[in-house]
């Protein structure tokens, strides 16, 4: 795995004056795969020199280049045959047939053979300063005993577990549990209401579900155990629940519930890895459980909230737990720039090596201020671009150069084995540079997905049918001058204006820039003359007091100056906060229907982060009208 640091880590081959393949595998030198088993076997792929040769190599040989990097970085049960067997006309992604691997033993057994005492896991609890730290053979242990439980309770290899949890590390054992014994996980992010929840136990067919008496966040505390009650009475396949003890108020337990126990913990000293993700997004799979683990790195799992008690919680978590890459979202980065500097300064922060963003644009402000307030403008910022269907991360700034420069807000290269193109309306390649597009992958890699689940057709037809040979992304993208790539937005976030497409978020991201902004979200309306017209929220900074139409003026004078007079707002209207998911998101979609008057199509609410933000927002547009 590749974790945005920019640089090195303790566990993280840290010299690229050796500038060999090995070098650039993160390569533990006290792993069992190590450089100098790497060598000899990495026959073919010897004499690439430098980063950028390596990146190079990733694409134009890439069955070399992964198998090399699947036989050195992952241990096999059974060795592939075939590195490769993929046709993305077809959308067939077959990768490493005939091996066999468990991701539980190369998450943990590995590291625990070498370093057991290694921590694993630091657990920021929602309870400032109560943070806890599980070593590798702890984790081990837990996940032995809950995989002979859930084994025990007739769990089997093909059967697919939900997991209803807070981030935490019960959660992370429960999933490299089901891992370990051959089932399936489907963990359901913890914000999700019982009929959000149930949905997804039918889909996925679960017989057993795992979950905590109660959730605890922000200070405030979840009925998740009552929550599951309700969503068991329409998943007839569910015949167990698993719950274990968060808080110490016990539930009603019935004759399908079995009680979990408590765990031992212990602290030591580590690098450490602090993506602040919920483990129910995918940048929690992949970069709080799954890539850290495999790595033997110590990763955070944060239970709380940016501002939860006050907005100095990350600051003052990285000074407590000496956090080295702090890999974070820009809905929080812009939220947290609102309540000042202050908040930032009063922690110490020198142990940052690198400063991560991921899961939408980040806009200048946002990372100018992230660099230069939180990164003392020392750490680099690495904006790094993927999805839920990409597993892993695809652009970032420094995949093949660790003192490369970086432009702020831009992805800018592709990472190892990652191919982009730009293709325009006609469905042809983008060639040149300076040029916008519909950005797809030419080539799989072997992070990508392979189908949907029970939805294979689903699959072909949403990522290959639009570009038929490749894999669409379904975000839009700029390629600068140098080849650099900026991503614009969703595509369907693009809007069209009296025949002029723009993305919202370049309009938000000019908005944006007035000191008195905080955030905004932008969205498209139906006119009646231009097709579609802009309607901009906009959350201004604590403290600022303004009166709203000069403001609205001043904005709508910049985005004239800064892209067009078309793209100039039709309507500004001020909010306290913007609707949310709880990993951050703005839920435009919300917007879209709020600025519509379609009240009765706002539809799931339940993975908002404060459905009060919905109703405020409705009042305000009712007045703007
Ligand atoms: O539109 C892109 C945006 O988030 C989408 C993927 O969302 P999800 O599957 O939930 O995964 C989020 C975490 C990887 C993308 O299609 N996105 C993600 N990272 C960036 C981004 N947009 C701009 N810049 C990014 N760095």
């Amino acid at each position: 795995m590749w974790l945005p640091c920019g640089c090195t880590s303790k566990y993280v081959a840290s010299s690229f004056a050796r500038r060999t393949l090995a070098s650039y595998l993160h390569v533990s030198g006290r792993s069992r795969c190590n450089v100098a088993a790497f060598m000899p076997e990495a026959a073919g792929l010897e004499g690439v020199s430098g980063r950028a040769a390596l990146r190079e190599l990733s694409v134009s040989n890439s069955e070399s280049f992964w198998a090399a990097v699947a036989r050195h970085r992952l241990c096999w049960s059974t060795p592939f045959h075939t590195v490769q067997d993929c046709d993305l006309s077809r959308g067939k992604i077959k990768w490493f047939e005939g091996g066999k691997l468990n991701v539980s033993v190369n998450c943990l057994d590995r590291h625990v053979h070498t370093c057991p005492e290694r921590v694993a896991l630091i657990w920021e609890r929602d309870e400032r300063g109560s943070e806890m730290k599980y070593t590798y053979g702890e984790l081990l242990e837990m996940t032995c005993r809950l995989g002979n439980l859930l084994r025990r309770h007739g769990v089997k290899r093909g059967d697919c577990v939900t997991i209803y949890m807070p981030t935490c590390p019960l959660a992370v054992a429960s999933m490299l549990a089901c891992a370990r014994i051959g089932a399936a996980h489907n963990v359901v992010f913890a914000g999700f209401s019982a009929d959000a929840l149930a949905e997804r136990i039918r889909d996925a067919q679960s017989s057993t579900v795992i979950t905590v008496n109660q959730g605890v966040r922000g200070g405030k505390v979840t009925e998740l155990k009552k929550t599951v009650d309700t969503a068991v009475q329409s998943c007839p396949t569910v015949k167990q629940v698993f719950v274990a003890m968060r808080t110490d108020n016990p539930v009603t337990m019935t004759a399908r519930d079995i009680a979990m126990e408590e765990y031992v913990f212990s602290y030591h000293d580590g690098d450490v890895f602090g993506c602040v993700a919920d483990i129910g997004w995918i940048t929690g799979h992949s970069y709080v459980v799954y890539g850290p683990l495999a790595n033997g790195a110590t990763t955070v799992l944060f239970e709380s909230t940016p501002i939860y008690p006050d907005p100095g919680r990350y600051w003052d978590m990285v000074e407590r737990l000496k956090i080295n890459q702090f890999y974070g979202a820009p809905t929080a980065i812009r939220l947290l720039l609102k309540y000042g500097d202050q908040w930032v300064n009063k922690y110490d922060r020198s142990t940052l090596k690198t400063l991560g963003s991921v899961g939408e644009p980040i806009n200048t402000e946002a990372w100018e201020w992230y660099h230069r307030v939180v990164g003392d403008g020392r750490c680099p910022v690495v904006d790094t671009w993927w999805q839920t269907e990409t597993g892993g991360i695809c652009i970032a700034p420094r995949p093949s150069d660790p003192d490369a420069e970086i432009v702020p807000g831009m992805a800018m290269r592709p990472f190892f084995g990652i191919n982009p193109v730009l293709m325009d309306t006609e469905g042809e390649v983008l060639t040149s540079n300076n040029t916008s597009g519909a950005l797809c992958m030419a080539q799989p890699w072997p992070g990508m997905a392979r189908t949907i689940h029970n939805d294979h057709q689903r699959f072909i037809d949403t990522y290959f049918q639009p570009y038929p040979g490749y894999f669409f992304t379904g975000d839009g993208a700029y390629r600068s001058e140098e080849g650099y790539y900026q991503i614009t937005g969703r595509l369907d976030d693009v809007i069209n204006v009296s025949g002029h497409r723009i993305g919202t978020a370049e309009i938000e991201d000019v908005v944006n820039q007035c000191p008195a902004v905080a955030e905004s979200a932008v969205v498209g309306y139906t006119h009646s003359i231009k097709g579609q017209g802009v309607y901009a929220f906009v959350v201004l900074k604590k403290g600022i007091d303004v009166q709203e139409a000069d403001l609205s003026r001043q904005l709508n004078g910049m985005v004239s100056e800064k892209i067009a007079k078309y793209a100039s707002p039709d309507f500004i209207q001020f909010a306290k906060r913007l609707p949310k998911t709880r990993s951050g998101k703005i839920m435009r979609r919300v917007l879209r229907k709020v600025v519509e008057s379609d009240l009765e199509g706002l539809g799931d609410l339940s993975t908002l982060d404060d459905p009060a933000a919905v109703q405020e927002i409705i009042q305000g547009h009712e007045k703007l009208l």
